[in-house]
């Protein structure tokens, strides 16, 4: 199985320990967190245990979030890709993408240009029939990025609390 994408201008890989930095950059940023209904991280432990749990993902769902490294630098800005998940919207499991960048790097496209990698990843190598993804329905950048990939929006649903909107992508060739 493919451990990588290239893309234009950046690399998509599994993320490994060694990102720990660039995840606490990531998840300590509380503008991050501003649609996410979660707390930013204040401890760099947090972060490697974010890491690990994501690597135990990979072993056990097959497949979980990737960091995305820009190739021009090799820096770290964020992460991407799809996760099975369950219980949301009344789906059971689901093959879901998300995405979330260090804010130096919004506005550039980097997003939308890893949603196309990881969809054409979904349907091309994993033979995927459907991805979805959900958003808070207030998320404007969140939701622009999945109408920019394709994503088609499907319904408003309540979720912890929050108005979310859910979006799905069916693989053409199936
Ligand atoms: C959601 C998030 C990834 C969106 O970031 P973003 O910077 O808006 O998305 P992109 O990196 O794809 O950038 C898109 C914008 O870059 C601009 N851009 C600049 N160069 C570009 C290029 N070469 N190609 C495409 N767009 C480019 C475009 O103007 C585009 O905006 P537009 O479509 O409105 O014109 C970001 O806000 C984030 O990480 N938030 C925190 C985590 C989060 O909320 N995740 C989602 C949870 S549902």
């Amino acid at each position: 199985m493919c451990k990588y994408i290239e893309t234009e201008r950046l690399l998509l890989r599994e993320l490994f320990p060694s990102d720990d930095l660039g995840m606490f950059e990531l998840d300590s940023n509380p503008e991050v967190h501003r649609y996410l209904g979660n707390n930013p991280v204040t401890d760099i432990e947090q972060s490697r245990e974010i890491i690990a749990n994501i690597r135990e993902r990979y072993l056990t769902r097959g497949i979980g979030r990737w960091a995305v490294i820009l190739k021009g630098t090799n820096e770290f800005i964020g992460w991407s890709g799809l996760k099975l998940e369950k219980d949301v919207n009344g789906h059971d499991y689901f093959y879901d993408l998300g995405y979330r960048f260090i804010p130096k790097h919004w506005g550039k496209g980097y997003a939308i240009e890893t949603a196309n990698a990881f969809v054409n990843y979904g349907f091309n190598t994993l033979k995927l029939d459907t991805i979805n993804a959900y958003a808070d329905a207030s998320h404007k950048a969140s939701r622009n990025v999945l109408e920019k990939a394709g994503f088609k929006y499907i319904n408003t649903f309540e979720y912890q609390g929050e108005e979310e909107v859910w979006y799905e992508i069916k693989n053409p060739n199936k």
